[in-house]
């Protein structure tokens, strides 16, 4: 989907997610990574990669930001867009972790727009980024016939 032009909304969700980048904790990789998710109120909630000395730890920008508006009240499944930003030489694109939460706590058809520090980005939705998903439904065989 790139890259005609992007609606003011997703402009800003991007802008937010860039300014959520500065936030990063990453003394092992160096790689910021900014994450800004839009409720269904229109509130934009911040989330940045914090990592570990044990690696393992480490969480992803996208999940600190779904992690955090959780937390806040937001329920899950109501989110209208996520933004991802860093400084990758194409938009950057989500880990499959993350993949699987995005899968998890948001619509199917929600837009997730992927940018980088020089102004590409390209935009899909969960679903597109997750083709074959193992998704809550899967664990109840019968509500599937
Ligand atoms: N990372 C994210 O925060 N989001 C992504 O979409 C890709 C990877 C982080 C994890 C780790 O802190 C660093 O980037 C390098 O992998």
């Amino acid at each position: 989907m790139a890259n005609k032009e992007l609606s003011e909304p997703y402009v800003e969700l991007l802008r937010a997610a860039r300014e959520a980048m500065r936030r990063a904790y990453v003394p092992y990789s160096g790689f910021q990574v900014g994450a800004a998710l839009l409720d269904r109120d229109g509130v934009i909630h911040y989330g940045c990669n914090v990592e570990n000395a044990a690696y393992g730890p480490t969480n992803c920008a996208e999940r600190t930001a779904l992690f955090r508006a959780i937390a806040d009240g937001h329920p899950p499944g109501q989110f209208q867009a996520i933004a991802v930003m860093g400084d990758t030489d194409g938009p950057i694109t989500p880990c499959g972790v993350c993949r699987q939460v995005l899968v998890e706590l948001c619509a199917p058809d929600m837009p997730v727009i992927m940018g980088n520090l020089k102004g590409e980005w390209t935009m899909k939705s969960v679903a597109e980024l997750l083709p074959g998903a193992f998704t809550p439904l899967s664990l109840h065989k019968e509500e599937q016939s």
